[in-house]
């Protein structure tokens, strides 16, 4: 069995993926932390990986960038490949004035400005949240390793140049970071009654005009990503 966007058979991906946006930084993530990493989908070059991390079988996959996008591949992964966890991995920008660059995010919300839930039919305003199996293991594991972590609501947007300018209006109501996916996960998993996380590492600033250069990405993304390590290991095979 293959999907029009995954040609892994069932039984290929792990019960919990990890899935950062750029489908390079899976390749990285599977070289640099997975043992006996195995390449199971190269359509639409979003690479797809399974090995192990101390021992327990995860999955890695990019995601491409949006909720369009992650709501495919989510989508998928939750319903076809009976994968039970997906721990999202990407970058946010700052939106709170007490986040700063290079922290980390946990998401326990996702705030949006998209149209996603609308296919749902609900007569109000659905409120995306995360799994609280994940995210409490997600703050253990940041506790642990002494990481510099805030957790709480970010922005899932559509739109990463917007003309409209309204990230104070957002900070004004306590969101914490602003990126594209989240949202559309958190509604998939809870339809497909699965689990699922956002971890971020704050990459810029759009409010103080503020940005990391790539080398300084690197160290912070490798936080992020040990922290969505322990969490899949917490879970266990
Ligand atoms: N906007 C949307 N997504 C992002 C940003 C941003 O400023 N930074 C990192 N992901």
């Amino acid at each position: 069995m293959s999907t029009p966007h995954n040609n892994a058979k069932k039984g290929d991906i792990a019960k919990t993926v990890l899935m950062p946006g750029d489908p390079l930084r899976a390749k990285f993530i599977a070289e640099t932390y997975l043992d006996n990493a195995v390449c199971y989908n190269e359509v639409r070059g979003m690479l797809g990986f399974t090995g192990t991390y101390k021992g327990v079988p995860v999955s890695v996959q990019g995601s491409g960038m949006g909720m369009p996008s992650i709501g495919i591949y989510s989508w998928e992964l939750f319903n076809e490949y009976d994968v039970e966890n997906i721990i999202r991995v990407g970058t946010a920008g700052a939106v709170a004035d007490n986040v700063e660059l290079r922290d980390v995010i946990i998401s326990m919300s996702a705030s949006t400005n998209s149209n996603y839930a609308a296919q749902y039919r609900l007569p109000g305003t659905y409120a995306p949240t995360a799994s609280w199996t994940l995210l409490s293991a997600a703050v253990r594991a940041a506790e642990a390793k002494g990481s510099r972590f805030h957790v709480g609501n970010v922005l899932s947007s559509d739109t990463f140049y917007d003309d409209a300018n309204s990230l104070a209006d957002w900070q004004k109501m306590g969101v914490l970071g602003i990126e594209m996916e989240t949202a559309a996960l958190y509604m998939n998993a809870a339809r497909a009654k699965k689990n699922a996380l956002g971890i971020f590492t704050v990459s810029d600033c759009p409010l103080r005009g503020l940005s990391t250069s790539a080398e300084e990405r690197q160290t912070s993304f490798r936080d992020m990503m040990e922290i969505a390590l322990e969490t899949a290991v917490s879970l266990g095979k």
